[in-house]
């Protein structure tokens, strides 16, 4: 069984060390532990078993909700858990009465634009050469009251 929690210190210790091999190479444990110490980001994990599987985070800002990441261990993809990751911070979003989230994605990666789309979001716009000077990212928002 999958349980979603708020992340603690604890989870990022326990997936420090197997961050970038085993979850996703862009995010360093700095970037991750800086996140977690931010007052206006708020992180989540899913568990199986105890062990974290997964996790996300969105930071809120005056205006919007941005998603930071959101990420499942390599080994347990394809199983539902990124479905209740984003199922869990839109909620959560919501409950700080911004009017939207958004988020930026890369436009190579179909399997997170896929799930996104599925919830709901939609493109609004593009960075060029965003990710390494290169790929583009894609600016996608869901809106809460229209
Ligand atoms: C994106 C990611 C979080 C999805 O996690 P997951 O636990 O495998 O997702 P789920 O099993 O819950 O699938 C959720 C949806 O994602 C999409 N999806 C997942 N795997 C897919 C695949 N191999 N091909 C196409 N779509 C896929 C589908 O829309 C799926 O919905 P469905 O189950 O109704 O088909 C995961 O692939 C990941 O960690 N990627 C690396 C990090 C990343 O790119 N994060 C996004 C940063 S912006």
């Amino acid at each position: 069984m999958i349980e979603i929690k708020n992340m603690k210190i604890e989870d990022y210790e326990e997936i420090k060390d197997i961050l970038q091999d085993q979850f996703d190479e862009f995010w360093t444990p700095g970037i991750l532990k800086s996140e977690l110490e931010n007052k206006n980001s708020k992180y989540v994990v899913a568990k199986e078993n105890g062990e974290v599987v997964g996790f996300a985070g969105i930071l809120i800002t005056p205006d919007s909700v941005e998603i930071t990441n959101i990420v499942t261990k390599k080994s347990n993809r394809k199983k539902g858990i990124g479905n209740l990751l984003l199922d869990t911070i839109i909620k959560m979003a919501k409950e700080t009465k911004r009017s939207n989230i958004s988020l930026e994605v890369n436009e190579k990666n179909d399997i997170a634009i896929k799930l996104y789309k599925k919830f709901g979001f939609e493109q609004v716009g593009i960075r060029k050469n965003y990710y390494n000077g290169i790929n583009n990212a894609i600016i996608m928002t869901k809106n809460f009251y229209l």
